[in-house]
């Protein structure tokens, strides 16, 4: 039965990742680094959240590095031709300036020269928005290939000292490149996308405004979380929205050959698999080594799935991305196989 709260789309595309690459900071910032910095512990961290490790940004590194290191690690493996790129598509919570955009920063460096440029606002679930963005985009034939980035460098708006978040972050960013097809039967790809506009009050970071449709906000440029909240939002919505993508595409969890969610919490991801019935063994996520770092969690773990031979064209995949908004965008779609 349909689910009237998580419509279902569908798009047959014109569309498919051809190449993938990505990119982490060197230095690790340990659960015993955090122990030194917070009251907390090891345990405390890999009970509650499963993360052992993440990867911090350099004092001098910005989410514009992180992307062109992770476009570089596309192109150094995969050779793209680079030079027809039509659209460069960052999204990102943490770009280097308010403008010009992180997209404009890595079209310069790579010297595209005909490629339009944005970001993308949407969190912890901008990279599966930038991918949909870019099939509906290269399917509806404005743009024949598009870079999408998913990075963020969350470390530099973290506030260490408040150990309910301090111990969650890190930082990375993964790159794709979408192309044109020109496939007579296109396998369709189905998404749910929804918003919790007044839920942005659990889970956002400002510097300037007094308030949030009302509500008192703390405006010290770092993030704060209630991670209750959030939680609970993650565990309730993704269910359901896999659920309707699950129909509407006619599969049964058990087809599911990958399941690629937002990696914020090793809790949040065992419960969704044990609500929707998606075997746990099933599922790619970077939470223990990098722990959340945002729109680059998935493409990150995208990579690591392709660099170990997972993937045949044909695999069904699925992407949920979810966070700040609150917002949540679910992807479900067939694995064409990179290359030309
Ligand atoms: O990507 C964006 C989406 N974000 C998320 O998905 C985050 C979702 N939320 C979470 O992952 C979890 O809520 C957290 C990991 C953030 C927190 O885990 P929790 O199990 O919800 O803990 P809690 O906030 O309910 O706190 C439980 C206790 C509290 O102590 P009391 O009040 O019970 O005495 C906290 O003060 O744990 C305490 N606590 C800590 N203790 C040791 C909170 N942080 C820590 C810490 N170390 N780092």
């Amino acid at each position: 039965m349909s689910d009237a709260a998580f419509p279902a789309r569908i798009l047959y595309p014109q569309a498919r990742i051809t190449a993938i690459g990505s990119y982490v900071p060197e230095r690790r910032l340990t659960n015993a680094d955090l122990e030194r910095i917070v009251d907390t512990s090891d345990r405390w961290i890999i009970e509650r959240t499963g993360i052992k490790e993440r990867r911090i940004c350099a004092p001098d590194e910005f989410t514009s590095d992180l992307c062109i290191a992770a476009v570089q690690n596309m192109k150094d493996r995969f050779q793209p031709d680079l030079s027809d790129v039509d659209l460069v598509l960052v999204s990102t919570s943490t770009p280097d300036f308010a403008f010009p955009s992180t997209a404009a920063l890595v079209q310069a460096h790579f010297a595209i020269p005909h490629a339009g440029t944005m970001d993308l606002s949407a969190a912890c679930a901008g990279f599966v928005n930038g991918l949909l963005t870019a099939f509906g985009m290269v399917t509806a034939g404005f743009h024949r290939k598009i870079i999408v980035i998913g990075a963020d460098a969350l470390s530099k708006m973290t506030d260490y000292t408040d150990r309910s978040t301090c111990i969650l972050f890190g930082d990375g960013a993964g790159a794709v490149l979408v192309e044109r097809t020109d496939e007579p039967r296109p396998q369709p790809v189905v998404c749910v996308q929804g918003s919790d506009g007044d839920g942005g009050i659990h889970l956002y970071q400002t510097h300037t405004t007094g308030s949030m449709r009302g509500r008192p906000v703390t405006a010290n440029g770092k993030i704060i979380q209630n991670g209750r909240e959030v939680y609970k939002f993650a565990v309730q919505t993704i269910p359901r929205g896999v659920a309707a993508m699950l129909s509407a595409a006619g599969l049964a969890p058990a087809d599911v050959d990958w399941f690629l969610p937002h990696s914020a919490n090793l809790r949040i991801i065992e419960s969704v698999c044990e609500k929707t019935g998606i075997p746990l063994n099933r599922t790619l996520h970077t939470i223990e080594r990098y722990g959340n770092t945002s729109a680059a969690t998935i493409p990150l773990a995208m990579d690591e799935g392709v660099r170990q031979g997972r993937f045949k064209a044909g695999d069904a995949m699925l992407l949920f991305g979810f966070g700040g908004g609150l917002v949540h965008t679910g992807m479900l779609m067939r694995w064409a196989g990179l290359g030309q």
